[in-house]
């Protein structure tokens, strides 16, 4: 695990998850699912397998946002390098009793330093028009509405696509002035 962001002095950390991670990504990817213990054997088998494939594949990063003082799991996210230009911040979680803190800034910087680190230029992140949450986090954290280059009639799809540059000036450029304490001032060190 590579620790990516991290706040309240070191209360909260995201981390990276890594190949052989195994236990670890299941209980991330399991976050807002079932219990993997009661899961039926088969129905495990097939998480395994996708937690393996994640942390193998160069198709996804997997990310955990961990309480480090409850030592409790309290988040996640994924980045979908889909698009080869534009890849995709998604599986963005906080359980129900952290919401509201602003908790997702944190896996929001680790996954725009994961991407600014390996050179790309932009990510984007898709959200359904009803979920205001999710659309007021990504708001806070510089994303801005556009419309994809996909051939498919924005109005006619169940998501709204929202972007905004990883480079480091654009970074600051974007920052909210209401925004300077979640963290991402870090990402753009
Ligand atoms: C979307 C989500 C990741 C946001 O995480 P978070 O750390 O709670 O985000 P924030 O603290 O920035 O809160 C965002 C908004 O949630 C709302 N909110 C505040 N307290 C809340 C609470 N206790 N419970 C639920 N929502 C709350 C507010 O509208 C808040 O915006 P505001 O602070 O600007 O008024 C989280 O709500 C979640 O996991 N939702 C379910 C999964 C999901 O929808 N994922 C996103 C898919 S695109």
């Amino acid at each position: 695990m590579r620790l990516m962001a991290e706040r309240d002095n070191g209360r909260y950390q995201c981390f990276l998850l890594e190949e052989g991670e195994i236990d670890a990504a299941i209980t991330v990817i399991t976050l807002d699912r079932e219990d993997f213990e009661d899961l039926s054997p088969e129905r495990q088998q097939e998480v395994w397998d996708i937690a393996e494939n994640t942390l193998r594949s160069d198709t996804y990063e997997l990310f955990a946002l961990v309480d480090t003082q409850e030592d409790r799991l309290v988040g996640k996210a994924m980045i979908e390098y889909m698009d080869e230009n534009m890849p995709e911040i998604t599986a963005l979680h906080v359980v129900p009793d952290q919401r509201g803190k602003k908790l997702i800034n944190i896996p929001y910087e680790g996954c725009l330093l994961s991407l600014r680190e390996q050179g790309y230029r932009e990510a984007m992140v898709r959200i359904s028009p009803g979920n205001t949450a999710s659309l007021k986090a990504a708001d806070r954290n510089g994303f801005e509405s556009f419309t994809p280059d996909t051939g498919v009639d924005p109005d006619l799809c169940d998501h709204r696509f929202f972007k905004r540059a990883v480079s480091p000036v654009a970074l600051r450029a974007n920052m909210k002035p209401d925004t300077s304490t979640d963290g991402l001032d870090h990402a753009a060190i």
